[in-house]
């Protein structure tokens, strides 16, 4: 017979082995989607679900650890806190108000807004109307202050990255570090990156000014401040709209607290 007889001579067996090999990998890959070169793939083979968004719990698991790559944005973690401090306070794009017609409150309600235009940054309204230089054009508008740079430098980046719903686990092998807990280094930056949208400015939403010292200070009393990021019972629940803070964060936030609230 022939075939056994080729697998005899050792070149022809190695070419058998990599024609084989190729078959197997061609036909397995044929139907994973084309992702334009340069955009991080996904090598789990899990793709992102983005048909149905559970808010309401985040993967704390270790066994499907991803751990965040710090090239890759993240919706949940990096884009949404920005878009629930800015856009989505009550009056605006929140689930209620959803002025000219949308909401910026998850993931399925900005995709579904027609402002992002995936991979296509002049495409995307949304990032239009943040780099928008006319006053009655910006958004948010005033007296709403602008996105700051590095916030419209992170939208610009998941647009540009397929607007995608990616998440990640960060890597807390180092455990959650709640002894050394400064204001400014650990508490001020969580409150900036998911509060100080709604909580600055004039009119702070429910007179609560979170934007520096002093105001964070008095939001801690009655246990409000604590009370409010761990959802307790009895107040009301922050972010306004997003989903409750990373437990580290609040872990931290109580530190601080119990810690006599420092000016450090
Ligand atoms: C989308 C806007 C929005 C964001 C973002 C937001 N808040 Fe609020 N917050 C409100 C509004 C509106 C009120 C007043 C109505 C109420 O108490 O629900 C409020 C009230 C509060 C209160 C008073 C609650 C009480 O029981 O008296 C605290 C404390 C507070 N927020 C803390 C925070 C913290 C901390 C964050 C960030 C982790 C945050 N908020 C993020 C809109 C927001």
């Amino acid at each position: 017979m022939l075939f056994p007889e080729t697998m005899k001579n050792p070149h022809f067996f190695l070419l058998f082995i990599f024609v084989g090999m190729f078959l197997l990998t061609y036909t397995s890959c044929v139907h994973e989607p084309i992702l334009p070169t340069g955009f991080p793939i996904d090598t789990t083979g899990n793709p992102p679900d983005t048909t149905q968004i559970d808010t309401t719990k985040k993967d704390t698991t270790t066994s499907s650890i991803k751990l965040c790559d710090p090239d890759s944005v993240y919706f949940e973690k990096d884009v949404l806190p920005i878009l629930i401090s800015n856009c989505a306070k009550s009056g605006c794009h929140d689930e209620i108000t959803r002025q000219e017609g949308f909401s910026l409150t998850s993931y399925e309600n900005v995709m579904n807004s027609g402002e992002v235009d995936p991979f296509d940054l002049d495409g995307s309204d949304l990032y239009e109307v943040i780099t928008e230089t006319r006053a009655d054009k910006i958004m948010p508008p005033p007296p709403n202050s602008a996105l700051d740079q590095s916030e419209i430098d992170i939208i610009a980046k998941w647009i540009s990255q397929g607007a995608q719903d990616l998440s990640c686990t960060e890597d807390t092998t180092g455990g959650c570090d709640t002894v050394d807990v400064s204001f400014s280094g650990t508490v001020f930056p969580i409150l900036d990156t998911y509060c100080t949208g709604c909580h600055s400015g004039n009119d702070p939403s429910g007179g609560v000014n979170l934007s520096n010292y002093e105001g964070v200070k008095l939001a801690t009393d009655n246990g409000r401040l604590y009370g409010a990021v761990a959802h307790l019972p009895g107040y009301s629940k922050m972010p306004q709209g997003g989903t409750k803070l990373p437990d580290c964060d609040i872990a931290q936030i109580k530190s601080w607290i119990d810690n006599g609230l420092k000016d450090n």
